[in-house]
């Protein structure tokens, strides 16, 4: 099968085509023919090799962690079957025509949604949930900031810890002030600009990291926690609590209810592009670029 992978650690432009086995689906694995595979930022870490004295990968490797596609074989679903879902992210494999995936890992695709949007949701829409319900379990009436919140995850936490009934205080680049506020927010912050001079936080949920995300946690109530999904570390100097990373997993269940609330218009998914899979060169680029405010997706 036509993949994309690494041979060694660097720059996008590490990124190239192989010729690679179709992988033999394991007991509890789907095998899942790949539409579209989302493009993480976690992707280019994993590339640049961010992560290889705590996790080495052997080479070739395919980067990938999210993917929408039909199903080959397997048990759980049937032949056909629209799916799409978080792939292990160790193993990933994503960039890719074809992956087995555990069938617990998987969801429906609802008919409302096309591969691509399916693809968009896995990793950044679990991160989100994931760290309002399991990792804070948010109760109504709390008060959470939220850093980068109209990012991927950003959207997703949003979504979830006001579901929860919670009171969010977005903290966001200035261009995002008002369409975060639409989206729901109760207060909105500039990041870097603007200090908090409200009531206390309950809790902090963190996609950015960094000594602006470190000021604002001052403003945290006693025996309040700091979670945090980001990679630049949040400088603890001033701080009463150490900020905890919070890490996402695969979850078929999460997934589909994710992708109810895509297909019923209560959150939205923005792609920013769709690329085939053999621009994953332009679409790393892309994505480390920055301020792309939607996923890129690569379709096969
Ligand atoms: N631990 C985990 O399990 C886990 C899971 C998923 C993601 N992550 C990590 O979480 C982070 C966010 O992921 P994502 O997919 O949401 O990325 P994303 O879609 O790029 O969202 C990040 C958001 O934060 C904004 N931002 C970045 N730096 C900022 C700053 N200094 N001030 C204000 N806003 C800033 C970005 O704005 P611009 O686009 O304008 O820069 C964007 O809106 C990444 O580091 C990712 O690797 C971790």
């Amino acid at each position: 099968m036509k993949a994309i992978v690494i041979n060694r650690h660097g720059g996008p432009e590490v990124l190239e085509p192989a010729d690679l086995p179709v992988p033999q689906p394991q007991p509890g694995q789907v095998l899942v023919r790949i539409a579209a595979a989302a493009v993480n930022p976690a992707d280019g870490k994993w590339r640049s090799g961010m992560f290889k004295d705590f996790a080495p990968v052997g080479f070739p490797h395919i980067l990938g962690y999210d993917i929408a596609g039909e199903v080959v074989g397997g048990k759980g679903f049937a032949p056909g079957d629209r799916v799409f879902g978080m792939l292990d992210p160790f193993l990933k494999g994503g960039y890719a025509e074809q992956v087995a995936v555990a069938a617990d890992h998987l969801a429906l695709v609802p008919d409302a949604l096309d591969l691509p949007t399916a693809a968009a949701i896995p990793t950044a829409g679990l991160t989100g949930l994931q760290m309002v319900e399991r990792g804070l379990n948010l109760q109504a009436g709390q008060r959470v900031l939220l850093t980068g919140a109209l990012g991927s995850v950003g959207r997703f936490a949003l979504f979830a810890a006001k579901e929860r009934g919670a009171d969010v205080i977005a903290a966001v680049r200035p261009a995002h002030v008002k369409q975060v506020r639409a989206l729901g927010a109760d207060d909105v912050i500039v990041l870097g600009e603007e200090d908090w001079t409200g009531a206390p936080f309950d809790h902090v949920i963190d996609t950015v990291g960094g000594a602006a995300v470190g000021a604002l946690c001052r403003h945290l109530k006693a025996g309040g926690r700091v979670l945090t999904a980001a990679t630049t570390p949040i400088p603890t100097d001033e701080l009463s609590v150490a900020p905890e990373f919070f890490a996402v997993q695969p979850d078929g269940a999460d997934a589909a209810r994710l992708a109810a609330a895509v297909a019923t218009g209560r959150i939205a998914v923005p792609i920013a592009r769709i690329l085939p899979l053999d621009q994953a060169t332009e679409a790393h680029r892309l994505v480390e670029a920055g301020g792309l405010n939607g996923k890129i997706i690569l379709t096969t």
